[in-house]
């Protein structure tokens, strides 16, 4: 650990002068509301890499990346628990094996614009990468696009073997196609392919993996189904189409799966209205919450996951607005936010180039900060007692958003975010926001950990509880960039919290 002395000064002046406003007050019950979230998974901030990039992230079984596996042990951590990485997308409906290929991923050439994910060539090599993330659980991805009929085709059925192999008792679940919706338009099945027509195909694809690859298969294998993409019209496709065609008819779904993009275009997208827009972000999300209650009301215990999560599709927006810190803003929003839904699991996306990827070959990027608070908003206590709930706390301010979290019945932590725009570029002092938020009578301090960044479009001088992560061979190094213990005394039954236009802060209950 070597504290980046050149970075001491940008982030010194950062510190918030106090604006002369009335504080916003938060009111926060100290026991658990009755519309709280049901009990979090502690792997709620999950992971998931396109096919064609996995290789890539996870080095193989001789040569580990371990930049990548440092990043989610730092994550698992946090939770402490072991995080779900799912990999699949795109590229792995369209991707075809090559026996005598000796690297693990070739690229198509010459590639296809406007396919960009299609027609990688994977190889043998390719599949002990799976035998890395040796401490996380695994969703992989059977490929349905090029179904031979409704069966498997031997490609997928091949690949599959390998990956079950190399994965082994890392499996927590097979995913069945991805984007179904979408194959019509693909030009992968005919005009009238609907939730039936993909019932039917998923629980063949059961049949043939249970009967061709079973030598590696656990007994009780698990399927994860749907992976609908994020625009899909909820009329056609939707949870309760499938269940009433027999998605479940083996018993054996745990989790239905949805995509989710708060913009799958660029087309009037910028950061403030699109991201650093809580109003936007909870309305669009708030779609899933009929699909949620429905499988709530089943009482089987099925999950609802967003198994592919990512700011905005456009890898003409990737620095604009995609790798930024507005857009970590945004991935804290839309996680709690899910989280206080009753979302079980978020996958957030990662891919070579993707502009909203946590980290790239040798950088820690925007969103992991994010994904870092939202771990430390969860915390490690696993234990059944701490059962962990969050409670949206609607502030009727686009720019403004607020959340409780509960351990067992009494408060633990409370996340604010601070949405309104300020630009490294901008003259003049940062403006200040002050809180005034209520909390137990027990609590007489609070620690305040704070996402920082020198505004919404930048990428650099991120960091998150005082700490900034930066590439090593052997290892994400950890360095400290400020003071990241900031407690703060109750008075009257509330902490006065000053927060910085364009910033985050966890507000931990001190007992
Ligand atoms: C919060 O509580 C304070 C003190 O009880 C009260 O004055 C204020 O109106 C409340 N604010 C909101 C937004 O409910
Ligand atoms: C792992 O990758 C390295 C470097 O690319 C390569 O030399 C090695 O043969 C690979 N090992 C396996 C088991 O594929
Ligand atoms: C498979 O890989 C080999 C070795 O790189 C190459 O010569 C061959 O053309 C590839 N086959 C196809 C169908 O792409
Ligand atoms: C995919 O690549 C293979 C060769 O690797 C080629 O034969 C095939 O035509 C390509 N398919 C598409 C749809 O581009
Ligand atoms: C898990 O992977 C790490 C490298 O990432 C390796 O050092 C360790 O030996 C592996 N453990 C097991 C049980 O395979
Ligand atoms: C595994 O597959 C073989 C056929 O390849 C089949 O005979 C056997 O019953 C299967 N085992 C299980 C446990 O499904
Ligand atoms: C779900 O989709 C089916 C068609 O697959 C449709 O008939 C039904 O109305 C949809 N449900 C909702 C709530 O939109
Ligand atoms: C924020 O999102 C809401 C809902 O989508 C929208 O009505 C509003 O115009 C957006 N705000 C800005 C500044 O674009
Ligand atoms: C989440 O689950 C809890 C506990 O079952 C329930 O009280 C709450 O209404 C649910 N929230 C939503 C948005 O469905
Ligand atoms: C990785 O991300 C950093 C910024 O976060 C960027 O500067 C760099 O170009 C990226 N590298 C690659 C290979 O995409
Ligand atoms: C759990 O988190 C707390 C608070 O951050 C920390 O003090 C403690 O050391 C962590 N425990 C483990 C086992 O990591
Ligand atoms: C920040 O300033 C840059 C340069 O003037 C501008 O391109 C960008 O749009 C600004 N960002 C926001 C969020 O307003």
């Amino acid at each position: 650990m070597s504290p980046l002395k050149a970075f001491l000064p940008l982030t010194l002046l950062a510190i918030p002068i106090q604006s002369q406003n009335q504080p916003i007050s938060i009111n926060v019950s100290a026991n658990v509301p009755q519309e709280a979230s049901w009990p979090v998974n502690h792997n709620f901030p999950s992971l998931a890499w396109e096919k064609s990039s996995f290789a890539q992230y996870s080095g193989n079984s001789t040569h580990p990346n371990l930049f990548s596996s440092s990043l989610v042990s730092i994550l698992q951590r946090k939770v402490g628990t072991s995080l779900t990485i799912r990999i699949g997308g795109t590229s792995a409906d369209q991707d075809h094996y090559n026996e005598s290929q000796t690297v693990p991923v070739v690229k198509p050439n010459p590639p296809t614009p406007d396919k960009g994910l299609w027609n990688y060539s994977i190889g043998p090599s390719y599949f002990p990468s799976l035998s890395n993330f040796n401490t996380s659980k695994f969703i992989w991805m059977l490929p349905m696009a090029h179904a031979r009929g409704l069966h498997m085709s031997e490609d997928a059925l091949t690949q599959t073997k390998l990956a079950l192999t190399n994965i082994g008792d890392k499996l927590e679940m097979l995913e069945l196609g991805n984007e179904p919706n979408l194959y019509h338009d693909q030009g992968m099945r005919g005009n009238n392919y609907g939730v039936g027509d993909y019932v039917k195909e998923a629980l063949k694809h059961e049949e043939d993996v249970e009967l061709k690859a079973n030598s590696s298969l656990p007994t009780n294998v698990k399927y994860q189904a749907l992976a609908y993409d994020s625009a899909v019209n909820h009329h056609e496709w939707n949870t309760s189409a499938a269940f009433q065609d027999g998605i479940n008819k083996n018993g054996k779904i745990e989790a239905v799966s949805w995509h989710y993009y708060q913009s799958i275009a660029s087309r009037g997208v910028t950061l403030r209205n699109t991201l650093m827009n809580h109003t936007a972000t909870t309305s669009k999300l708030s779609r899933f919450i009929p699909e949620i209650k429905w499988l709530n009301d089943r009482n089987d215990k099925i999950d609802f996951v967003l198994g592919e999560v990512g700011s905005v599709i456009a890898p003409e927006l990737a620095d604009v607005v995609q790798g930024v810190f507005g857009a970590a803003l945004w991935t804290v929003d839309a996680m709690l936010y899910s989280m206080s839904i009753n979302v079980t699991r978020m996958h957030m996306q990662s891919g070579s180039g993707f502009g909203y990827a946590p980290w790239n070959r040798t950088d820690v990027r925007p969103p992991f900060y994010a994904i870092a608070m939202v771990a430390d908003f969860i915390g490690n206590d696993t234990s059944a007692g701490s059962a962990f709930r969050i409670k949206h706390l609607g502030l009727n301010d686009e720019t403004l958003a607020a959340y409780a979290g509960y351990e067992g019945d009494s408060l633990e932590r409370v996340a604010v975010l601070n949405m309104e725009v300020w630009n490294s570029t901008m003259s003049g002092e940062r403006p200040v926001k002050r809180f005034g938020i209520s909390v137990p009578k027990s609590v007489e301090k609070v620690e305040v950990k704070r996402l920082m960044g020198p505004g919404a479009s930048s990428s650099g001088d991120v960091s998150w509880d005082g700490v900034k992560w930066v590439y090593g061979k052997e290892g994400a190094v950890e360095q400290k960039v400020h003071n990241s213990s900031e407690i703060v005394d109750a008075k009257a039954g509330r902490v006065n919290v000053g927060i910085p236009d364009t910033e985050g802060v966890l507000i931990q209950m001190l007992r």
